[in-house]
């Protein structure tokens, strides 16, 4: 066992894991963080995107200690003081989900998106977005629900 301290959405944790757990295993199973979800066993489908550091990664790729001293945000750290992100009202107001599996990676790596750049073409929010996959909606209301949300500066806020 190797003890860690991170902090998930927030809050600090101290916990003793075994080396090989994944960090997305332990935001599940020990801080039962189920907003994060798991949609592939290959690294494919981004489901699993949480933000290391503010940067996102697909936490099925990374080793729970590897996060180890960092900082983690889940979709469940995103909203503030009872208010939703810029970037998850505009999935909401868009309609850009069907069954919401894939819609916690999604959101996620678009927030990341567009603190990269907070104006990007259409071209630029599918590039960001081609490593999360959705088998619903065909991603014309992701791309723009993304439009929707640089439009409301959710780049700069965020
Ligand atoms: S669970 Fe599919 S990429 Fe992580
Ligand atoms: S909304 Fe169902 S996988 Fe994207």
């Amino acid at each position: 066992m190797t003890r860690i301290s991170l902090k998930v959405d927030g809050a600090s944790c101290s916990d003793d894991v075994e080396p090989r757990m994944l960090l997305v295993h332990y935001l599940r199973e020990r801080l039962g963080k189920t907003g994060t979800v798991i949609g592939c066993d290959t690294s494919n489908c981004g489901a699993c995107t949480v933000h290391l550091d503010g940067k996102s990664v697909k936490s099925c790729n990374v080793l729970a200690v590897q996060a180890d001293g960092h900082e983690v945000t889940t979709i469940e750290g995103l909203a503030q003081d009872g208010e939703l992100h810029p970037v998850q009202k505009a999935f909401h107001d868009c309609h850009a989900l069907q069954c919401g599996f894939c819609t916690p990676g999604m959101i996620m790596q678009s927030v990341d998106l567009l603190n990269e750049n907070a104006n990007p073409s259409e071209e630029e929010i599918r590039l960001g977005l081609e490593g999360n996959l959705c088998r619903c909606t065909g991603y014309h209301n992701i791309v723009k629900a993304v439009q929707a949300a640089a439009s409301e500066g959710a780049g700069a806020s965020a």
